[in-house]
């Protein structure tokens, strides 16, 4: 079985529905907009659904069945704690377009979320709109690109990116309009200043980085780029996906950034949404703030007149439209729930925030060096290089299996698949593109040193495996290797009925 559809279930009985409200024809709808036919639901009894679901999870990878060293886009651990308090019902029950009066709470959440959110990137404004950091980045894009529509500089037309940029960086501009300019990086992989220099102009619109690189290496000359952008007249975007990597310790305000997207799911522990539930807030500097989607939150001191519950409280919170608003980029006010998990996340940190980072760093840096220690010890460290030539990386790490590749055919994909076979999620492979055969791995700060160090032992292992049994690979997944062009070019999101 693999879907509801094929369930013949407790025929056709299975299930209750209330009587509805309004009859069909009460309505008075247009006869070509009635259903000639009952729709097609699947009947089921509530434990064959219950069954149908749980196998249907027990067939996923999940970070919670298993360690997930997926680089870049990579899921921590959900703390369980963020889901009761999402799940509370005077945040979760309430309908978006309750008046302000009856939802203080929630608005106080989210004002306090755009604050901590602009105090820890040194921006000054933050739109909670965007629900998915590509779409953080489109949004911040389309600020930018009205604020040189404002100025009636109309010959901002391109935006630089460098070629270890994340896909979604030249995606994003492109689908602005923008035209994108690539530039190389150093033999070291980090930011060429001079490659900078050489493209940028007065036609230059913005710069779009992420720091520490997709390498996991910081970028040092970060504020020097910044400078040159600047002077061109240019703006500099930060990807805030590697955000994780530097939260409280430094911040892209300070590196002279002037809008920042935040992927909720990586530093704060919302569960990655695939562009689904998820949540990419942007913040910015002032000078971009008036083209911001709209609702922000804004509060104000109490006054006599306002409606509250709760005397005590000192601020009133309300919905805010920026005056030149971009206008909205998802319905409501952006995803509610992702925000207050996040919010909750950060609650419970606090200031604290900034050890997650430190233990982020360290289990990269750990790991790291376990595979190389362990490739040492077993001779097998020929196999691979990093990616990136610098002692300590950030967060994440590549590693080139180019000779592996050269020396046995097995490529980064057959390791992919060939740890899928040994219990874990494969990591990020062929990304960033400068380096050959990469793979690219993730810890996260909530991952043990025994479960690194099992990884680091399985890891090295398979560099000796036979590589027949790789290719092969994966063996013990419901579903084995996949055409994955082909499933994302030819979706099937209809369930194919036989006509009746
Ligand atoms: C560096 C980088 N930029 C942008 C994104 C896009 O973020 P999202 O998957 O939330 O759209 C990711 C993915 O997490 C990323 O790793």
């Amino acid at each position: 079985m693999s879907h509801l559809f094929e369930h013949k279930g407790a025929d056709g009985k299975g299930y209750s529905q209330p009587e509805p409200i309004l009859s069909v024809d009460s309505l008075r709808l247009p006869d070509s907009m009635k259903r000639s036919a009952a729709p097609r639901w699947p009947r089921l009894s509530e434990p064959e659904m219950v069954r149908h679901y749980t196998w249907l999870s027990n067939r996923n990878f999940g970070i919670d069945t298993g360690f997930y060293p997926l680089g870049s886009c990579t899921m921590k651990h959900n703390p369980r704690v963020n889901e009761v308090i999402a799940q509370i019902p005077g945040i979760a029950d309430l309908h978006p377009l309750q008046p302000e009066h009856q939802i203080q709470g929630i608005l106080a959440i989210f004002h306090e979320m755009q604050e901590m959110l602009a105090v820890c990137s040194g921006m000054n404004s933050v739109t909670l709109q965007p629900v998915a950091g590509a779409q953080g980045e489109f949004t911040a894009i389309r600020c930018i690109q009205e604020y040189f529509r404002t100025r009636g500089e109309l010959g901002r037309t391109k935006v630089i990116v460098p070629d270890s940029a994340h896909g979604t960086n030249p995606a994003s501009a492109a689908m602005a309009g923008f035209e994108i300019v690539e530039i190389p990086s150093r033999e070291d992989g980090r930011l060429d200043l001079d490659a900078l220099r050489a493209v940028v102009g007065d036609d230059t619109a913005a710069m779009m980085i992420t720091n520490p690189s997709t390498l996991g290496i910081f970028e040092p000359e970060v504020a020097e780029a910044a400078n040159i952008v600047h002077e061109a007249g240019g703006q500099m975007y930060y990807d805030g996906a590697n955000f994780n990597a530097i939260l409280g310790r430094t911040s892209p305000g300070l590196m002279g950034f002037d809008a920042v997207h935040y992927n909720l799911h990586k530093t704060f522990s919302q569960p990655h949404g695939g562009g689904g539930p998820g949540s990419g807030p942007i913040g910015v500097r002032s000078h971009l703030a008036e083209f911001l989607p709209g609702p922000v939150v804004k509060r104000r001191p109490v006054m006599p007149q306002d409606r509250l519950t709760n005397a005590n409280n000192e601020w009133w919170y309300q919905w805010h439209f920026p005056k030149n608003s971009i206008g909205k980029v998802q319905q409501w006010h952006g995803n509610a729930g992702a925000v207050i998990r996040s919010w909750a996340f950060y609650r419970r940190f606090g200031r604290e925030l900034k050890t997650m980072s430190e233990h982020a760093v360290l289990n990269a840096n750990y790991l790291r060096h376990m595979i190389h220690n362990i490739a040492v010890e077993r001779g097998l460290d020929h196999l691979f290089c990093d990616g990136a030539p610098v002692d300590v990386v950030k967060h994440e790490f590549t590693l080139s299996l180019a000779s592996l590749k050269e020396k046995s055919g097995v490529g980064a994909m057959d390791i992919a698949k060939g740890l899928l076979d040994r219990g874990y999620m494969a990591p990020t492979v062929y990304f960033p593109l400068i380096v050959p055969e990469c793979v690219m791995i993730e810890p996260t700060e909530t991952e043990s040193k025994e479960v690194l160090d099992l990884f680091a032992e399985r890891f090295v292992d398979i560099l000796a495996e036979d590589p027949e049994v790789l290719h092969q690979a994966p063996t013990t997944t419901p579903v084995r290797r996949v055409d994955e062009v082909y499933a994302a070019r030819n979706l099937t999101l209809a369930h194919p009925f036989e006509e009746e």
